[in-house]
């Protein structure tokens, strides 16, 4: 009953992107991805343990970037990085003396290894992409932004961090290690692998989850805008707000809305990065289930369209391209998708099909 062929970038008045792997940018899926989507983010392979070998030298070769690159730069398409400074999908030897210990935030010498560590695993990233596929900003470089620093607020309440997950980053460097990501990530991006003449060519974000629970001042999305600020008085050199919006068909869809609006007040561009709608029921998902997260779809790019127009989005990344392929697919058939590449009643709802 869903007809196929709106595409949504004709839909939709921003980039949309969509979260692959190296088989999803070839083969089957190839037609789907090039037919609605203009943006990609590589799911896994951009993430820190991506890029190093077991004896935790820099990888010559990481062909599953590789291939997320050549994608954008043969198809026209945007790359959008994914993730530099993280505490999760992170080898544990970042943090530690050769003989297994950790790195102590009590001693100035380990907080500067650790400073120097990110500064080059961050600017060897940049080389890497910038060596294969030309600097950024210029003509055959597809990238044009990251996820600088990813989840770094805590779920609840946390005053003796001020907010800040207690991760190894934060207990060997304190909330410093943010500002420090966004200022080298900053140096290597939009400085020393910059084409000449390319201004800021890489959008710089920081990304957070579960920002559809509430915005007051005791919620996460409270304490990510309390960050945030913070960066932005301190001059700290961000460009953009993300919302994963993993989110679920019981949801109250108005938080969505909510949480975007909370950042009106800063002066930075929002991108929502790894949207997803489980139906909470597990697998297979009846009829009546799948035309309600079509319905819950509908309002969410009813929602953006209305964000779009007050203030232009970066992105709207759905994180995968069909339901079986998605890391929440025994949730509940999250995606836009089916496994048969056909659009499902949340797609009818992306082309404006009622
Ligand atoms: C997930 C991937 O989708 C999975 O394949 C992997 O096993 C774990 O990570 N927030 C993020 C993403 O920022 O990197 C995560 O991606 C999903 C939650």
């Amino acid at each position: 009953p869903v007809d196929d062929s709106t595409s949504l970038l004709d839909a939709l008045p921003y980039p949309v992107g969509v979260a692959v792997t190296a088989n999803t940018v070839q083969g089957d899926s190839l037609e789907l991805l090039n037919q609605h989507f203009n943006q990609v983010t590589p799911e896994n392979f951009m993430k820190p343990e991506a890029w190093y070998n077991d004896d935790h030298s820099f990888v010559d070769e990481n062909a599953e970037a590789d291939a997320v690159m050549d994608w954008a730069q043969a198809n026209g398409g945007r790359v959008y990085g994914h993730v530099l400074v993280w505490h999760s999908q992170t080898p544990d030897w970042l943090f530690q003396h050769e003989d297994g210990t950790f790195l102590s935030g009590d001693s100035e010498a380990d907080r500067q290894e650790l400073r120097e560590r990110m500064r080059t695993h961050i600017n060897n990233v940049a080389k890497y992409l910038s060596d294969k596929y030309g600097l950024f900003g210029s003509d055959t470089n597809p990238l044009v932004a990251f996820d600088v620093v990813n989840e770094v607020i805590t779920d609840g309440p946390s005053p003796e961090t001020d907010g800040l997950r207690n991760s190894y980053w934060y207990q060997i460097l304190g909330e410093e290690f943010i500002d420090d990501a966004f200022i080298y990530a900053n140096e290597a991006f939009n400085s020393t692998y910059a084409a000449p003449g390319a201004e800021h060519p890489v959008t710089l974000f920081i990304n957070e989850y579960n920002t559809q629970y509430g915005t007051d001042a005791s919620s996460k999305t409270g304490r990510y805008h309390a960050l945030i600020e913070r960066l932005v008085d301190r001059g700290v050199p961000i460009d953009g707000v993300g919302h994963q919006f993993h989110a679920w068909l019981d949801d109250d869809v108005e938080g969505f809305g909510a949480a975007m609006s909370a950042f009106d007040d800063l002066p930075l561009v929002q991108a929502v990065t790894e949207l997803d709608v489980p139906t909470r029921t597990g697998t297979p998902v009846d009829t009546q289930t799948l035309l309600d997260q079509g319905r819950f779809y509908q309002r969410l790019f009813e929602m953006f369209a209305e964000q779009d127009a007050k203030r232009d989005l970066f992105s709207v990344t759905l994180w995968g391209l069909v339901d079986s392929g998605s890391w929440r697919f025994y949730e509940g058939d999250p995606l836009l998708f089916d496994p048969y590449y056909h659009g499902k009643w949340g797609y009818a709802a992306a082309v404006g099909q009622e």
